[in-house]
């Protein structure tokens, strides 16, 4: 017998059995349930989306409660000890991981896109020495759309195969321009002999030497951190980017609305977020006082807890080792002592374990980035870079995917019920 959940409607009696497909029933399937023949039918009312999937997508998959993170099936423990960024990029846009020749096609593809337009450089120096460079980084995706009108043709298979290229190769540049507009440094040209993350650290780095080379240890640092924010399914940013795309706009404006989603303090901002507070805090004695607050509902604790995950994130125990290697090479961040004092008070405080609150991605990653030299500023930025293959490869999925339209959830209305218009003077 099939799978399916009957219903009896206890005001008309009614009983309706709704079909359960891989554990969902279809929200569209309760609208039968009626009153009257002309009501909307029954709806649900599910603020945040805790409990609503707005697709079926192959991409990633989570299981929240175990820790599991797979792309494409793929182990993400397996892909950050073995993979590159731009593999695991190929691995999520394309599906399957490329053979040898695809890769270097890939990889060669990528590279020839790493410049920028020399106007979208001017466009880019017209912003103030202090402006948040995720600020810049946001503004000049969405202007990428203009200088790419092509990008419109979004049912052009070609079309989004060149997009997606543009977007994965200057995705760095546009980040590196952000950092070093910043500091008021020249932009460094893109270096194509280079590995994706050691262009990407010769753009930011780079000073009077005629060729960077980053330190290895640090270059496959980075590449893992990108390997593990490479792509999240359904969060916050890539809901923002499906939702965005379903009108039909090219991937440079969904993208730019992905990456505004990815600036906030509870998304991308949160390892920004975790490296003020661990700064505010200053020494292990204040972590009891801190602690303390929290749980008076005076702030959060950063770099904690997670929607999706309830026991700990897969990817913050791969970053807890990177962060060992990445320490032996920059020297120990002084506030590693505060992270693992807190992580170590956390995880035993009854508060926190009620609520299944674990160290997240952002706990560790916000230290590894500043003890390799990256201001705090930048961490959004670094985490948009490797999302930039999740978002195109959730775009893409929701654009050929044939039960999707342009995404308009429901209201419940709570406001007046029709009223007449008062004209000014007897308003007083
Ligand atoms: C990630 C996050 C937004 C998920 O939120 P959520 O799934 O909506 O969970 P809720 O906000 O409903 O929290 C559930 C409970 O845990 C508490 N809680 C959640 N995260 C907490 C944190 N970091 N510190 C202290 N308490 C926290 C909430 O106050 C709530 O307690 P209550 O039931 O007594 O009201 C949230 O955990 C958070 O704000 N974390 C800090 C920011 C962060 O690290 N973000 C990066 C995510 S990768």
């Amino acid at each position: 017998m099939a799978d399916t959940l009957t219903i009896t409607d206890n005001r008309t009696g009614k009983q309706y059995d709704l079909p359960i497909k891989d554990g969902f029933i279809k929200a569209t399937d309760l609208k039968q349930i009626k009153t009257e023949t002309d009501d909307a039918g029954l709806a649900t009312y599910d603020p945040a989306f805790m409990n609503t999937a707005s697709c079926r997508s192959r991409i990633t998959f989570i299981d929240g409660d175990k820790g599991i993170l797979e792309y494409r099936g793929y182990p993400i423990e397996q892909l950050a000890e073995h993979s590159t960024f731009l593999e695991t990029a190929y691995l999520i846009i394309f599906g399957e991981l490329p053979t040898q020749a695809q890769l270097v096609e890939w990889t060669n593809q990528i590279t020839f896109h790493t410049m920028l337009h020399e106007n979208i450089k001017k466009l880019m120096e017209g912003f103030q020495y202090d402006a948040h460079p995720m600020g810049v980084f946001l503004s000049t995706v969405g202007a990428c759309s203009a200088f790419y009108p092509d990008a419109k043709n979004i049912f052009d298979e070609q079309s989004r195969r060149k997009q997606t290229q543009r977007l994965i190769a200057k995705v760095p540049t546009i980040a590196a321009y952000a950092y070093r507009h910043s500091i008021g440094r020249p932009y460094n040209n893109p270096d194509n002999d280079l590995s994706f993350t050691g262009n990407f650290l010769n753009m930011l780095f780079r000073m009077t030497e005629l060729k960077y080379k980053a330190n290895p240890v640090l270059e496959r640092a980075l590449e893992v951190l990108f390997i593990l924010h490479a792509d999240h399914e359904q969060n916050c940013s890539t809901s923002a980017m499906r939702g965005i795309g379903s009108s039909h706009v090219d991937p440079y404006s969904a993208m730019a609305g992905a990456a505004a989603a990815l600036y906030g303090p509870l998304h991308g901002g949160a390892n920004e977020a975790v490296l003020r507070m661990l700064t505010e805090i200053g020494s292990v004695d204040n972590i009891p006082g801190f602690i303390k607050r929290v749980k008076m509902g005076e702030g959060r604790l950063m770099g904690f807890g997670h929607r999706v995950y309830k026991s700990y994130d897969p990817r913050a125990k791969i970053i807890k080792q990177t962060a060992d290697a990445v320490f032996e090479v920059t020297g120990k961040n002084p506030l590693l002592d505060i992270a693992l004092e807190l992580e170590r008070i956390a995880l035993q405080d009854e508060y926190f374990v009620t609520r299944k609150l674990y160290p997240n991605v952002d706990f560790y990653s916000g230290l590894i980035y500043q003890a390799m030299g990256f201001p705090v500023a930048m961490f959004p930025v670094l985490f948009a870079i490797p999302r930039t293959a999740g978002w195109i490869a959730q775009w893409e999925e929701m654009l050929l995917d044939p039960e999707q339209k342009i995404a308009r959830p429901k209201q419940v209305y709570i406001g007046s019920a029709r009223r007449d218009y008062v004209s000014r003077d007897q308003r007083g």
